[in-house]
This record gives C-alpha cells, sequence and structure tokens, in this order.
C-alpha cells in the first residue's frame, strides 16, 4: 500500500515508519524535522522536507492511507504561539482531508490524544464521554477529530486517543511522563514528582506504532478508540524507577490537577493487545542511559527545543 504519514520525523514516526516498511508498504513522510530526521533511507521510503501548511508541498494522488501524526504536540509548545499549532492542527489537517477526498484515499488515521477529555471525575473514561479540553493543545486536537469525522462516509476514519507514550524512540523524547522521570533518576539519582497522586494513562511506544499498524490492516474498525492500558499514579511510577535504581522521590506542588482513567474496552474488543508495560519503558531507557547510547539533551525536550529553534522556524 501507498502510505502517507504526516509527522513521520517525530518520537512516534521514527518508531512507526520502519514497521510499515517491514510489512512491505511504500510510505512517504512529510515533516519539518523540527527534531532531525534518523529514518534509515529505504528505497521504498521518500521524505519531504516541509510544513503541511504548505499543501502544495506534498501529493495524496495514488495515497491509499494518510496516517496523520503532525502537530505541534504537547500543552506548553502549544502555547508558544498559538496561532500556529491552530494552523496547523485543524486548517493544514482540513486541508489534508480536502486533498484526500480528492483523491480518493481510502483510509484516514488520525493521532488525537486522550487529554482531550480534560478533567474528568468519572471513574473510567470511555468514547461516548463529553470533551472538555482545558488546553489550546486539547482544544485543537477535539476540533480537528470533529473534521476529521467530519469525512467518515468519504473514506474509512480510525481516531486513535492515546494515553501518554513511553519506551525508546531514534527521536527521543525525555518530556513524557515516564521517561521524563527515568532519566531524572539517573542524571540527579533524585525524581521530582508534581503532586503524585494523580493517575494517568500510559501506552508503550511500541504498543502505540504496532496500534496504527493494526488499523493499516484493518481498515473497517471505524470510529474513535481509545489507547492506554496502564492507569497508574505518577507517584508509582517513580517507586517503580525507584527499585531499579535506587533513586529518591521529592514530592512538591502540582499545578496540574487532571487525574483520569483511560477505558480502552473498545479497541480490546477488536482484538488488539498491548505487550509492553511502563516496567519494560523504564528498564529500556535506563539501560539505553547507562550505555550511553541515549543522550538527554535539549533536543529530547520539545518545549527546551522549540525554544531554542524559534527565530529559525519563524514563531
Ligand atoms: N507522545 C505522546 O505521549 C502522545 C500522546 C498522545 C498523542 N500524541 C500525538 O501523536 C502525534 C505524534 O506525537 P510525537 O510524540 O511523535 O510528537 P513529536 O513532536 O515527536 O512529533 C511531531 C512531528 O510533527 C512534525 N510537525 C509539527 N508541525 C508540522 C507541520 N506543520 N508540518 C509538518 N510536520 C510538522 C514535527 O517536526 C515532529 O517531527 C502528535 O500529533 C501528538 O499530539 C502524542
Amino acid at each position: 500500500m501507498n502510505i502517507l504519514v504526516t509527522g513521520g520525523c517525530g518520537y512516534k514516526g521514527h518508531v512507526l515508519i520502519p514497521k510499515l516498511l517491514d510489512k512491505g508498504h511504500n510510505v512517504t513522510v512529510i515533516d519539518t524535522m523540527w527534531f532531525g530526521n534518523f529514518l534509515v533511507p529505504n528505497k521504498n521510503l521518500k521524505t519531504i522536507k516541509a510544513d503541511l501548511r504548505d499543501s502544495k508541498a506534498y501529493s495524496t494522488e495514488n495515497v491509499d492511507t494518510v496516517i496523520h501524526l503532525a502537530s505541534v504536540a504537547n500543552d506548553p509548545c502549544a502555547d508558544l504561539d498559538p496561532i500556529l499549532t491552530w494552523e496547523v492542527s485543524t486548517l493544514a489537517t482540513l486541508e489534508l482531508l480536502i486533498k484526500c477526498k480528492r483523491a480518493k484515499v481510502k483510509q484516514f488515521i488520525y493521532a488525537s490524544s486522550g487529554s482531550v477529555y480534560g478533567v474528568k471525575t468519572e471513574p473510567n473514561v470511555t468514547e461516548d464521554l463529553d470533551l472538555v479540553p482545558i488546553s489550546a493543545y486539547n482544544k485543537t486536537k477535539m476540533v480537528a477529530e470533529r473534521l476529521v469525522l467530519s469525512y467518515a462516509d468519504t473514506f474509512n476514519v480510525q481516531i486513535v486517543r492515546p494515553a501518554t507514550v513511553c519506551g525508546l524512540s531514534p527521536r527521543m523524547r525525555l518530556d513524557v511522563a515516564v521517561n521524563l522521570l527515568t532519566a531524572q533518576a539517573f542524571k540527579n539519582n533524585v525524581m521530582t514528582v508534581l503532586g503524585g497522586s494523580q493517575v494517568r494513562p500510559n501506552i508503550h511506544i511500541e504498543d502505540i506504532t504496532d496500534l496504527y499498524l493494526f488499523f493499516v490492516e484493518n481498515p473497517d474498525l471505524t470510529g474513535v478508540f481509545n489507547a492506554g492500558f496502564e492507569n497508574i499514579s505518577i507517584l508509582n511510577i517513580a517507586e517503580q524507577i525507584s527499585k531499579i535504581s535506587s533513586a529518591k522521590i521529592e514530592i512538591k506542588e502540582s499545578n496540574d490537577p487532571r487525574s483520569y482513567r483511560l477505558d480502552s474496552s473498545r479497541l480490546l474488543k477488536t482484538g488488539f493487545s498491548p505487550k509492553y508495560k511502563v516496567s519494560d519503558a523504564i528498564n529500556q531507557i535506563m539501560d539505553a542511559l547507562k550505555d550511553g547510547f541515549l543522550k538527554d539533551t535539549d533536543h529530547c525536550y520539545n518545549l527546551k527545543w522549540m525554544n531554542s529553534i524559534r527565530e529559525k522556524i519563524n514563531i
């Protein structure tokens, strides 16, 4: 199949693209490459360094499936330039959808976010609950979902609301909960936990990328799906890290009250099942840091990195 992946040079994309190529697909990636491009060249891989907002920079002709990952991918980065965030997540998504319709694309997989629900009191957050997004990032994800769903009668639409991802990628992010705490434990032998009792869902990067592959192979499983399998407190994560590193845990006040359990029963009923645990991610990251294979640099932190390249990328 011919697959177009937007944002394919990101944290998830770097794990996903080799899996798509291994399955024999022809893959085109469009990405601004804000965080570089470490994808290994392959005869079936074409990479386009361009901004998705420039709809002339890429084509959807002969594309069977789109996997739409490109976005300004967390709350603080989205707040750096809210106009850019809205343009990328919503306006560019709409242009992409229009181009997909014209080119008769068959399948559209959208990487939304579990954070679209906002603060919930329900013990289990299912796909049927109202969305009350609380940040610009969450709001743009919600609006983009609605845009994508409005094309559900045109092509197969599969919307994934992933939990926070953890684990290793060639384009590493150390600004997501499990990865961040593991890096702190390695570097400082102490982890700073904000609050700690907030329960958050997690998903391993191998599982979320296997899930995109699963949807590529099962285009008839349409609709919106939560994807988070371990709902655990931040303190629990820190305690797991502490067991393998002897790092201490320092608790400070939190300014982020979100606490929720993502219910992924709908996804599990499709036959998809995760293979990895948060503990796997912790062990893999700790080993990579110890071996020197993974370096803790500004590049691994979206906000720090985007601040440092702001002038270059014109935001
Ligand atoms: N990592 C997580 O924990 C997580 C959780 C839920 C949802 N998501 C979503 O999954 C997607 C991928 O996340 P990630 O962790 O790989 O993020 P990432 O920041 O590593 O990757 C995003 C990629 O999109 C590219 N990009 C941004 N704006 C672009 C534009 N205008 N045109 C072309 N490329 C552009 C960036 O250069 C980057 O390579 C994002 O949409 C994110 O919101 C991520």
